[in-house]
């Protein structure tokens, strides 16, 4: 029974490791034939695969597809957005204090890093300063795909949710960054868990 148990376990982790292979090199290989290898440079929190996940998700949406991103930084998952969107004939919105809002490291001013890093992709990008909830209330195009990354505690990702979601397009992506460890994340998503599952089987 044990034995059976180790080749099971085995055959597992080594399918994983294989299929994960299958699965992200063609996006790599498109990500790296497109000159875009120093995008993974710039500073984040985001694991290389995360990003790559959002370039993979941006390439399947529509032509002329609306991205916004809540939580930009220095620009190192926009980058991967923008170029994916400009495949798409898209444009993304970046919406940021820029002052560091809500980060561990304290507040400090990061738009020039953001534009510098971002410089190369700029005619897709968009950004909007302030904070989401204000940005939100001039917000009034149609969203393809949301990506949530900003003020991570409960009341601010709720109150991202609520100004930001009716904006989404029917069977247009959401994406939260940090669900993992981040409490106030975790709870929200687990609050409004059945309206996104009424989406996803809606979309199939
Ligand atoms: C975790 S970082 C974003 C990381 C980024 N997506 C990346 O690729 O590295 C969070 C960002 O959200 C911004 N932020 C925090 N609270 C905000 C708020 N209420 N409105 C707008 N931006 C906010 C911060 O200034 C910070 O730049």
């Amino acid at each position: 029974m044990n034995i059976f148990l180790k080749i099971a376990r085995l055959l597992y982790s080594k399918i994983k490791y294989f299929g994960g292979i299958l699965l992200w090199t063609p996006i790599y290989l498109r990500f790296y034939i497109k000159s875009h290898r120093q995008f993974f440079d710039i500073f984040t929190h985001l694991t290389k695969k995360e990003r790559l996940l959002l370039y993979k998700l941006v390439l399947s949406l529509p032509n002329k597809a609306i991205v916004v991103e809540i939580g930009s930084y220095l620009g190192a998952s926009t980058v991967f957005l923008a170029s994916a969107i400009k495949d798409r004939d898209g444009h993304i919105y970046c919406v940021d204090t820029w002052s560091n809002e809500a980060m561990s490291e304290g507040k400090r001013d990061t738009f020039d890093e953001f534009l510098k890093n971002t410089g190369s992709m700029k005619d897709f990008i968009t950004p909007l300063k302030g904070y989401s909830v204000e940005v939100a209330k001039t917000f009034n195009k149609g969203i393809d795909l949301l990506f949530i990354d900003g003020d991570h505690s409960y009341e601010a990702t709720k109150s991202d949710v609520e100004n930001w979601v009716p904006k989404v397009k029917d069977c247009g992506i959401i994406i939260f960054h940090d669900i993992g460890w981040a409490e106030g994340v975790k709870r929200v998503v687990n609050e409004f868990k059945s309206k996104f599952q009424y989406r996803r089987t809606h979309c199939g």
